[in-house]
């Protein structure tokens, strides 16, 4: 569960800061000068009213309330539930439900005229100890199995769903093991998650989901291959998402070759997760507003090359989250406050990489 890591004002520096800051070296985040509180917002474009396609954000319950949630009902026309659609949540040890968390944010986001994305059904990072009693019993195991899928869909109709998140080693490409491979098989597994998904949603777009595609050529490649291999098995895939969890450093134009590999088996895209991770531990010579600017040129780079598909090949173009504060990379044991991934700052205030994203949509 991500716990919110609130990093005590003023940490991290605003638009008009963060141009203060071009003056400065510093490049440790926690040295940027504090951001001048004015109201800013009237001047900020709505990226939800300015993109041809959805841009969507993760949120959780613990934001809806909040100015976070203010923020991205503004910006975002989609959202996807950070945790709390995931089998974690939804599925108690005794094999009972707990929908409550996962039903706010389906009604929050329709109550702001959003389009819902669900995330995930099946993960090989979460099992749940209600499958894992039925290991030995393949039968009822089955059948569990495809309840679990086609009731997480009939509860939260969506626009699409990521019925298998992260199928692929980083290593060698190979598949990852998981109790559901065991039980099923390593590719009869998928295969009937997303039979199960068409027949719980003939209208969802149903998606097979992963990372590191911009960065693992050869993790590209298996993801590629392994999508051809479940059409001719009989999945009905009808959507690939590409997490896009990047850094500052990743190498211009590594964005662009993955979303023109994918772009290949002409099936729709979501940039599903996207953040840029300053990487605040690493060593680095370059100043803070270098590195801002670095940040904003990866986020471009992904947006223009999502812009260029053909318009039926852009699903969504997500990030993963609102505010710097709020990121996953900053909950305790990962950057713990440090980083600053994401297009608002830690008091909401837009900064580069919002401004290249809203300017390269035409506002
Ligand atoms: C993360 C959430 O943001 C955190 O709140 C949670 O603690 C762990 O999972 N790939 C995924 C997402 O598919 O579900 C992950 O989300 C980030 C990596």
């Amino acid at each position: 569960m991500r716990r919110r890591t609130l990093l005590a004002a003023p940490l991290l520096a605003g638009t008009g800061a963060l141009a203060a800051c071009d003056e400065r070296s510093a490049a440790d985040p926690l040295e940027a000068p504090t951001a001048a509180p004015a109201a800013r917002s009237a001047a900020v474009p709505a990226l939800r009213a300015l993109a041809p396609f959805p841009v969507g954000t993760e949120v959780l319950t613990s934001d809806l309330d909040s100015a976070v949630g203010e923020l991205a009902a503004r910006q975002f026309s989609q959202v996807t539930a950070g945790f709390e659609m995931k089998m974690e949540v939804v599925l108690r040890p005794d094999g009972s439900r707990n929908f409550g968390p996962g039903d706010r944010i389906a009604a929050w986001a329709r109550a702001n005229r959003q389009r819902l994305h669900g995330h995930c059904l099946v993960w090989y990072a979460q099992d749940a100890a209600a499958f894992r009693a039925l290991e030995g019993r393949p039968r009822e195991f089955t059948a569990a199995y495809d309840r679990y899928i086609v009731e997480l869909m009939r509860r939260w109709p969506a626009a699409g769903w990521d019925v298998v998140n992260e199928p692929i080693d980083d290593a060698e490409g190979a598949l990852r093991p998981s109790l559901w491979a065991s039980v099923l098989g390593p590719e009869a597994y998928m295969v009937r998650a997303f039979q199960q998904a068409r027949a719980a949603d003939p209208r969802a777009l149903l998606i097979l989901n992963e990372y590191g595609l911009e960065t693992k050529p050869a993790k590209r490649l298996a993801f590629l291959k392994l999508v051809e291999r479940l059409l001719k098995l009989g999945a009905p895939i009808t959507g690939l998402g590409t997490q896009c969890h990047i850094d500052v450093d990743l190498p211009a134009g590594a964005g662009a070759a993955m979303m023109a590999d994918l772009a290949r088996l002409d099936l729709p895209i979501h940039v599903s997760e996207l953040d840029v991770s300053l990487k605040p531990r690493a060593l680095t010579l370059r100043s803070r507003a270098a590195t801002m600017e670095r940040q904003a040129a990866r986020y471009a780079e992904l947006l223009d090359a999502f812009a260029k598909l053909p318009a039926r090949q852009r699903y969504a173009f997500t990030v993963w989250g609102v505010r710097d504060d709020s990121s996953w990379l900053n909950s305790p044991g990962e950057y713990a406050g440090r980083d600053a991934p994401l297009l608002f700052d830690a008091q909401g205030a837009p900064k580069d990489a919002f401004w290249a994203l809203a300017r390269r949509l035409g506002g």
